[in-house]
């Protein structure tokens, strides 16, 4: 089911904020592009737009962490890999049965669905790192 950006998703650092709201609009787009009925072509670009920007996405938030002497960097990039590989799955699965209604619900899942969860298990838990960091005043080390 497509759902709409809500305050509940945001974790308070701003540009990390802007960039997830993207990634639903994304999403949705990749959603609808399956929908749609666009054909194969069309929607192999929407999941390339869809890699670049989680690719881009994903930076911001790993040079953030390692900025902030983050302790779970290392498990948090293993949940990032992980979304590559399942939509390199959903992009296979386009090229050899081609659009669909259930490859529409699967693109959501492991898009939209899946950002939600990882919102709500990952990224407030480094979000919650930061706030502590700032309410002990420390300030992380240049290097
Ligand atoms: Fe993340």
């Amino acid at each position: 089911m497509l759902k709409e950006w809500s305050e509940v998703y945001r974790i308070g650092i701003p540009e990390i904020d802007e960039q997830h709201q993207g990634f639903f609009a994304a999403a949705h787009r990749l959603y609808e592009a399956i929908m749609d009925r666009t054909g194969p072509q069309t929607v192999a670009e929407v999941i390339a737009f869809m890699r670049d920007y989680a690719e881009r996405h994903f930076a911001t938030e790993e040079d953030f962490m390692r900025r902030h002497e983050y302790q779970g960097l290392r498990e948090h990039l293993v949940e990032h890999s992980a979304f590559f590989r399942r939509l390199e799955e959903l992009e296979e699965d386009l090229q050899m049965f081609g659009p669909s209604r259930g490859l529409a619900d699967r693109a959501l899942d492991i898009t939209q669905d899946w950002l939600i969860d990882h919102i709500a298990d990952e990224d407030m838990l480094y979000a919650l790192h930061v706030k502590a960091e700032g309410r002990e005043g420390r300030r992380p080390v240049a290097i």
